[in-house]
């Protein structure tokens, strides 16, 4: 891979920071852009000193071109994830989503950046009518008036701007969307961190069956994919991806929810009978992506769910101190 110089907005993400260290160890000069809203430095310990931080919003235009000055790719991260903030603030969710796309394409235009790498998500396929599901699949807007669906719109309008702008304005633009990504780290507003904290905080009970309230059934499918795996996999895009291609990224190794759960039961030695409740409104059934075009390039996953919740696990039993002060809702 040829040594670039890499702007990876969201850089201290969950993703960006491991999407960073990767380009680091690869001999890449990285700079990061975060505003460390959910950001964080320590995710980036091992390659400290070794990346340049701008702290910015990327909604700030000024701030946006300081930050890519002499820079030869934009890797576009940045963005409000986690699914109770679509619910919460859908206004805050599109204000960066779109302000952030706007300001990634103006900013490589007046710069000449001829790379521009855009993070969409599996959101966009909301049910999609074919499991798994590949990239051709329309994107669809049910409910405009469902801010769950806040996320996933500014995920279109990104795709469909840096489509265009990328036909016209660069030399290779790629857009990549993530399926399920979890492990150490991850950020606490998420379904595998939500359920290991739950279970963990019941499996002090005496008895060792406790009752585990979900939401929906346990049946809804979902296929998760380790960081580890999910970094290979973009480092492969990024490699040989082609101009103006849509990568899926992540597994095709698909289970239930009830299955997840038990899983991460056995982790805490304790039985949990999962308790059926409602779904929130816009979750999905079935998600599982269709990630040949992704092999076609030369990538497979390699770590399996019971190895990856184990290590997510262990990293969540041991910095509950840093989980932000509120009680866990409820996710499945
Ligand atoms: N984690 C997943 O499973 C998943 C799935 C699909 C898509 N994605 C996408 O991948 C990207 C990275 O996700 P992640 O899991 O690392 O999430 P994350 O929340 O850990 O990372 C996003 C980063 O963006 C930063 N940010 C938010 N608003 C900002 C702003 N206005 N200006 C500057 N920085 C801002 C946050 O501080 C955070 O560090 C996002 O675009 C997300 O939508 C993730």
């Amino acid at each position: 891979m040829t040594k670039k110089s890499y702007l990876v907005t969201g850089g201290t993400g969950f993703i960006g920071s491991a999407l960073v260290t990767a380009l680091v160890s690869r001999g890449h000069k990285v700079r990061t852009l975060d505003n460390n809203s959910r950001g964080a430095h320590r995710r980036l310990a091992s390659v400290a000193g070794q990346y340049e931080h701008v702290e910015g919003d990327v909604r700030d235009y000024a701030t946006f071109a300081a930050a890519a000055k002499g820079i030869d790719s934009v890797c576009h991260l940045a963005y409000i994830n986690g699914t109770e903030f679509f619910y919460s603030i859908p206004e805050t969710v599109l204000d960066v989503g779109v302000k952030g796309i706007v300001n990634a394409i103006d900013v490589c235009k007046s710069l000449s950046i001829p790379e521009l790498i855009v993070a969409s998500s599996s959101e966009v396929y909301q049910t999609p009518p074919t499991v798994p599901t590949d990239e051709n699949v329309p994107l669809v807007i049910p409910d405009v008036f469902n801010p769950r669906y806040s996320y996933a719109a500014g995920k279109i309008i990104s795709e469909v701007m840096a489509i265009h702008c990328g036909a016209k304005f660069f030399e290779r633009m790629i857009i990549f969307r993530p399926h399920n990504i979890y492990g150490p780290d991850m950020g606490w507003e998420h379904v595998i961190p939500q359920l290991i904290m739950r279970a963990k905080e019941l499996s002090k009970q005496s008895s060792s069956t406790v009752k585990f309230p979900i939401q929906g059934t346990g049946n809804q499918t979902r296929a998760f994919c380790f960081i580890e795996d999910m970094i290979k996999a973009l480092i492969t895009v990024f490699e040989h991806g082609k101009h103006m291609e849509i990568y899926n990224i992540g597994t095709d190794q698909e289970v239930t929810i009830s299955e997840l759960t038990r899983i991460i039961g056995r982790y805490f030695k304790c039985e949990l009978n999962l308790v059926p409740g409602n779904i929130a409104s816009g979750g999905t059934l079935r998600r599982c992506p269709d990630i040949s075009k992704l092999r076609a390039i030369g990538f497979e996953p390699q770590v399996n769910l019971v190895d990856g919740v184990q290590r997510t696990a262990d990293w969540y039993d041991a910095n509950q101190n840093l989980a932000p002060a509120k009680s866990f809702v409820l996710n499945g």
